[in-house]
């Protein structure tokens, strides 16, 4: 470039090329406590936050601290009211001040034992303390156990929606206990349980005719048959995730299910579960791509099946579907005015960003009531 008599310039390059090494371990097994106390002091941090929310520190988070603390581990609880409500800038605000006003230093670990909230809370906590510190997942909900706890998605709720603040921040191990589950009820197993079929529906016809056979053992339990099928999620999920980390492209397909899911779920005033709101969202959105000639009415209804088996089927009459159909136009997933699908092909695999029209979306709503 030639600048003219009366410019001048020079330039300092900051060159920061990087090669990262993200990667971590997930361990999947029952009664993982010591396991997990022995990682932690062989790691050598300055102190171990662990942060969870109140129901889960009374079930686990006291007996986490004092195995620790018999360990030597310099270690403290932080926990904060469980629900979704605590999604938010000012609980993270207070736990960063709590960690600082206990002198909480760069060394530090950041334990999320919890559920999907404390797993997205506390990893965004972990991402901007001290600019980023280490942090350690412990799912204790299936739905986090097979989802949130892997991927690196963390952040909080504002007043406008959400998930809209956050950070892609990658947690250093997960440690995934299911004698964790014995204290879960049935409505929150059913939100992991819809999360792994989605799964089987995007990516593995087997995997989802094995939840298919097996739902009422993963209910009980059966430690098993839980392990497996929650490995083959992971896996599942991993694989998406390595290949698209920040959801430029085809992790957009983990979120089958989840554009008519969330129009359900806002639409009822959250009064619907999320499990039973994507569970419902499958059906009609394979049901829409059933009526775009995408999918085979016997691939189709071999979803629609195992979805009433889990006896999801909610009443449209609770809901207004025009507030159904509203919701979906301001989903986040929306580019440049168009409401984008993901869409069943069969089961086994999926079609990402499928513009749908407002009117079939409507029709195949009512069809559904
Ligand atoms: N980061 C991601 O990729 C991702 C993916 C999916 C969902 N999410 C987020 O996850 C959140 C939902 O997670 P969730 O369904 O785990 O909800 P949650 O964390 O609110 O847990 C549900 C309830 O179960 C309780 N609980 C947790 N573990 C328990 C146990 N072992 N025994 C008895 N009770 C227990 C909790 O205290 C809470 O009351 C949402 O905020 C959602 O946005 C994130
Ligand atoms: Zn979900």
């Amino acid at each position: 470039m030639k600048l003219s008599d009366r410019e001048y310039m020079e330039t300092v390059k900051v060159e920061l090329l990087k090669k990262v090494d993200n990667s971590y371990r997930i361990t999947i097994g029952k009664g993982l406590f010591p396991q997990i106390v022995k990682y932690i002091a062989d790691s050598n941090y300055g102190k171990v936050a662990v942060i969870t929310d109140t129901n889960v520190s009374k079930l686990y988070g006291k007996k986490l601290l004092s195995i620790l603390k018999a360990k030597k581990v310099p270690a403290e609880l932080f926990s904060f009211r469980a629900g979704e409500a605590s999604k938010t800038r000012e609980v993270k605000a207070k736990i960063e001040d709590a960690l600082t006003l206990k002198g909480f230093k760069r060394d530090c670990v950041v334990i999320a034992l919890g559920g999907g909230v404390v797993g997205d809370l506390a990893g965004f906590v972990a991402s901007t303390y001290m600019r980023g510190v280490p942090f350690i997942q412990i799912p204790t909900t299936l739905l986090a156990m097979v989802d949130s706890s892997t991927g690196g998605k963390t952040g909080i709720d504002t007043a406008y929606g959400k998930n809209l603040i956050g950070a892609f921040y990658q947690p250093e191990t997960v440690f995934i206990d299911v004698e964790l589950l014995k204290s879960l009820d049935r409505k929150e197993m059913l939100n992991g349980i819809i999360e792994m079929v989605k799964h089987g529906i995007i990516a593995d016809k087997k995997y989802f005719l094995f939840m298919r056979d097996n739902i009422d053992r993963i209910y009980k339990l059966e430690e098993k048959i839980l392990i497996k099928a929650i490995k083959r999620s992971c896996q599942i999920k991993k694989e998406v995730v390595e290949k698209d980390e920040k959801e430029k492209n085809i992790r957009k397909m983990l979120n089958l299910g989840h554009t008519i899911g969330h129009a359900i779920e806002k639409a009822s005033g959250y009064k619907f579960s999320h499990g039973i709101s994507v569970g419902m969202g499958l059906v009609v959105e394979t049901k829409i791509a059933e009526r775009l000639n995408m999918i085979s009415s016997i691939e189709s209804q071999r979803i629609i099946d195992l979805l009433t088996k889990l006896d999801i089927k909610i009443k449209f009459s609770d809901v207004d579907i025009r507030d159904i159909v509203k919701n979906t136009l301001f989903d986040k997933k929306n580019t440049a005015g168009k409401t984008n699908y993901v869409l069943p092909l069969k089961v086994g695999k999926v079609a990402i960003d499928v513009s749908v029209k407002e009117k079939i979306i409507f029709e195949v709503l009512q069809q559904s009531t």
